[in-house]
């Protein structure tokens, strides 16, 4: 099982990368002459970051990452596509920003890269790759330094319960224990592309994104929902107001993202007091 989903999901990506690095969504001319990719979401929530040294994962082909080097942190980016992360070394280059850049499947990664971390960030479209968030949790406090911090913004479990074309719940949303597995055309950066991918993909409730910190004793500084999402990357989305998308179908007002910050300790447990 855990070489058949790495090895759909690694080929599904390297085609998507090939799609998005020219699609209108990622806007990759825009960026190239300047353009910061991230939202305000999470620029706020992260603050300065020069000088910070950053672990990315899931970096995609590395706008975000570059982004964030571009604000000044040292950014290490990580992510499963050769194709991703060929296409963020080529960027770093092209536009003479210094960061890493790290092919890995995320539970691999502490055999990959050496160093703790000021911050380790990972956005929009994550937890749902992995199958195992109690492991997922454990790698992230493996790089973090002491008083580093976590900084999650994703999409929020509610809004994966539907099936964005027919406005059907489809999809559970507690975790199965086992993936979905499906085949489907294009991709959300571009719906028509002809692009034929096999996707594996797990349903996470809060509670399994947010308890395993919890229980491994990092401090909960923010948890956020949202009721939009800043990209229409979805089926069905409508622009209520300038960069806020929202799932038309549901008629009713949704969660779309969450947010989550936490802090490792500087003192191990035990000894504070
Ligand atoms: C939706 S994208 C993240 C989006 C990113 N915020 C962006 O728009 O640039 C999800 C990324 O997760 C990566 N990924 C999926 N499974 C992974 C795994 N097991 N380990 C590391 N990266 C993985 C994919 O290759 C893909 O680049």
């Amino acid at each position: 099982m855990q070489n058949d989903y790495l090895n759909a999901n690694r080929a599904s990506w390297d085609l998507r990368t090939e799609t998005h690095k020219d699609s209108e969504f990622y806007d990759l001319e825009g960026f190239k002459k300047g353009k910061n990719s991230l939202n305000n979401i999470e620029l706020e929530a992260l603050g300065d970051v020069s000088g910070r040294s950053m672990l990315h994962l899931q970096c995609h082909f590395g706008q975000d990452s570059l982004s964030w080097a571009r604000l000044g942190a040292e950014v290490t980016g990580l992510d499963l596509s050769p194709k991703a992360i060929d296409l963020a070394r080529a960027l770093s280059r092209e536009l003479q920003i210094p960061a890493r850049f790290v092919e890995s499947d995320l539970y691999s990664a502490p055999e990959k890269i050496d160093g703790k971390f000021d911050l380790v960030f990972t956005s929009y479209g994550t937890y749902g790759w992995l199958p195992d968030l109690e492991r997922w949790a454990a790698v992230i406090e493996h790089f973090l330094k002491p008083g580093g911090v976590f900084y999650i913004v994703d999409f929020h479990p509610t809004l994966y319960l539907f099936d964005f074309d027919s406005g059907r719940i489809s999809y559970e949303y507690f975790n199965r224990g086992e993936p979905y597995v499906e085949e489907s055309e294009g991709t959300y950066a571009d719906p028509q592309a002809k692009i034929r991918h096999t996707d594996y993909f797990w349903s996470h409730s809060l509670e399994e994104v947010i308890s395993p910190f919890l229980k491994r004793g990092l401090q909960l500084e923010d948890f956020r929902e949202f009721d939009y999402s800043p990209y229409n990357c979805f089926p069905n989305m409508v622009e209520r107001a300038p960069g806020e998308y929202v799932y038309g179908k549901a008629g009713v007002r949704l969660p779309h993202l969450f947010s989550l910050k936490c802090r490792k300790r500087k003192e191990e447990r035990g000894k504070t007091n």
